[in-house]
């Protein structure tokens, strides 16, 4: 069975302490980050990442985020010329502790298992009081993937992580619902001739207009195989029910066979797709204000609730493609990709 522990003030050494415990001892515990929680275990223990890929039934060729306490420990993880290093010093000044990860060359000591055999490894370091005190006493890099089975919606709270992963995993430590609420934007850094290079492998709370200041932002073409970029699967983030994005709110043609939720943006006050139709179920991103960080914060949320609706086919209305607009419509675009056939 499943255990949860608070990590609040009153319970957080406690937490802190069996987590880490258990980390020591090679086993997986489900961590809250100010992104989405994440399924840990310590990346220098093979045995313990193979549990995290079979307890979300990851394929193998997926790699895993790395997390660190500290920014010196970025040296024992990755391999840096003194060129890079400036940038990827500059880099951790601008976003970390934070939504940020960085791919780059990696050292010996992370197992291949970790990064799926790359030759890079993906590093992150989080603004989570709960995250980062495990994370700093461990003293060891953290392996952890969000905590949903494979393709799912990623969770926000420790209940969600209950819902995936219940049965499968030993622990949960709660630290309440995640305040950022998409997954860390990714950068692969590379040095390019004028500027540092960073491509953007996933779009997230650190937008562009913030990676713009360090370098010059690279949005890689799609992926020709896996290989190349094991990251950015089509199809993901997929709710079980059949999910329907379109370009506008005509297109929406209902089949009066069955039942609808909406995932209205700013609800009932605005335009959009909440007066076109007698929705069964609708959940509201940020209603009335039309703001961009709050709906992302409730994303992941909104999508499970109308999931677990009981309507037959939800609609999603996306939002400005501007700063986390961007984040949000990629996880929804990747949401329906299963409906729309991909
Ligand atoms: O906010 C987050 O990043 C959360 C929290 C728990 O830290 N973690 C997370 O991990 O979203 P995950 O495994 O669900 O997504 C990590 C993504 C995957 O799509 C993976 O393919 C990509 O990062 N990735 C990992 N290592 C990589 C590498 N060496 N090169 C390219 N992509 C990599
Ligand atoms: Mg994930």
């Amino acid at each position: 069975e499943t255990e949860i522990l608070y990590a609040d003030p009153e319970g957080f050494e406690e937490a802190v302490g069996v987590a880490v415990q258990q980390l020591n001892g090679g086993e997986v515990v489900a961590l809250p980050t100010e992104t989405v929680y994440g399924l840990g275990a310590n990346a220098l223990d093979e045995n313990a990442v193979a549990k995290v890929f079979e307890a979300k039934e990851r394929p193998s060729f997926d790699p895993l985020i790395i997390h660190i306490a500290r920014k010196e420990q970025i040296y024992e993880v990755c391999e840096l010329t003194p060129e890079l290093e400036v940038v990827v010093q500059q880099l951790m000044e601008a976003f970390w502790p934070g939504p940020f990860t960085m791919v780059l060359p990696k050292k010996d000591i992370i197992p291949d298992i970790v990064t799926s055999g790359q030759p890079t490894v993906a590093v992150r370091m989080s603004g989570h009081p709960v995250m980062h005190a495990i994370c700093k006493e461990l003293g060891k890099p953290i392996a952890a993937p969000s905590a949903n089975r494979f393709g799912r919606i990623s969770p926000t709270s420790a209940i969600a992580v209950e819902k995936e992963l219940g049965g499968r995993i030993p622990l949960i430590i709660d630290g309440g619902a995640c305040n950022s609420g998409l997954e860390s934007t990714i950068v692969r850094v590379e040095l390019g001739e004028k500027r540092p290079e960073l491509h953007l492998l996933r779009a997230g709370p650190v937008v562009k207009e913030d990676l713009q200041k360090i370098g010059k932002v690279i949005r890689p073409k799609k992926p020709r195989n896996i290989e190349e970029a094991p990251g950015q699967l089509e199809s993901h983030y997929a709710p079980a029910t059949p999910l329907y994005i379109f370009e506008k709110p005509e297109d929406f043609v209902p089949d009066p066979e069955l039942s609808y939720g909406l995932l209205s943006y700013r609800g009932a006050e605005k335009d959009g797709y909440i007066n076109l139709y007698d929705w069964d179920v609708v959940e509201e991103l940020s209603p009335g204000k039309g703001k961009l960080p709050e709906a992302a914060v409730r994303l992941f949320f909104a999508l499970r609730q109308l999931d677990e609706s009981g309507v037959d086919a939800i609609v999603a209305e996306t939002v400005a493609e501007t700063a986390i607009g961007v984040a949000i419509n990629d996880r929804l675009r990747r949401a329906s990709a299963k409906t729309r056939g991909q």
